[in-house]
């Protein structure tokens, strides 16, 4: 049996921490028409998602919680991941293949606070700069193309999945020098 069958509950000891090899590689595309095993994959990442952002249950196994979950940090080479979060007026749960970014704004946010992930238990200060807009086309778990748009923090958390997926962690883009410091010539601004 595979190990992440529909029952299996991932804690944090399946996921891989900063170091690892596979966090810092371009994974492998997903091959269509979606397996089993990948669909169970991905339920049981946003099953972790809905978990960890649960207090109870969060308390209960121990879960940091988190906003995405990319394969690669659950030790799988292959492009998707999943995420969880309130858009601004709903939550929003999504199971994302071979994504891909077909465009985007030109003007930038970030996270006042900074960028956390659960393959870095650690704080890292400075400010990641994102699209504050993009497009995605990807395959949803059913294996049908599908074209979405986000915005803000939902923009955010999907531009830092698909940085895992081609082994970016979220402070290869802070400031070496001045973590505080953004890019200039571009529109950014705080998200709060
Ligand atoms: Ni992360």
């Amino acid at each position: 049996m595979n190990k992440f069958h529909p029952e299996y509950i991932i804690t944090m000891k399946d996921i891989v921490q900063e170091g690892a090899k596979i966090l810092r590689k371009v994974t492998e595309e997903v091959k269509l028409p979606v397996s089993k095993e990948d669909q169970d994959a991905l339920q049981c990442m946003l099953q972790y998602l809905k978990n960890s952002q649960n207090p109870e249950v969060a308390k209960k196994y121990r879960l940091r919680p988190g906003s995405g979950l990319s394969a690669n940090q659950i030790g799988l080479d292959k492009r998707m991941f999943a995420a969880l979060f309130d858009d601004g007026q709903k939550d929003l749960e999504c199971m994302l293949l071979n994504p891909k970014i077909i465009s985007h704004s030109l003007n930038m946010i970030y996270l006042p606070q900074g960028e956390g992930c659960l393959s870095v238990d650690r704080d890292v200060k400075g400010f990641v700069p994102r699209y504050e807009r993009i497009k995605v086309k990807a395959y949803d778990i059913t294996g049908q193309e599908v074209i979405l748009k986000f915005k803000g923090y939902g923009s955010i958390v999907i531009q830092h999945e698909i940085d895992h997926l081609n082994g970016i962690m979220f402070y290869d883009r802070i400031h070496k020098e001045n973590p505080f410091k953004l890019p200039e010539n571009v529109d950014i601004e705080s998200l709060y």
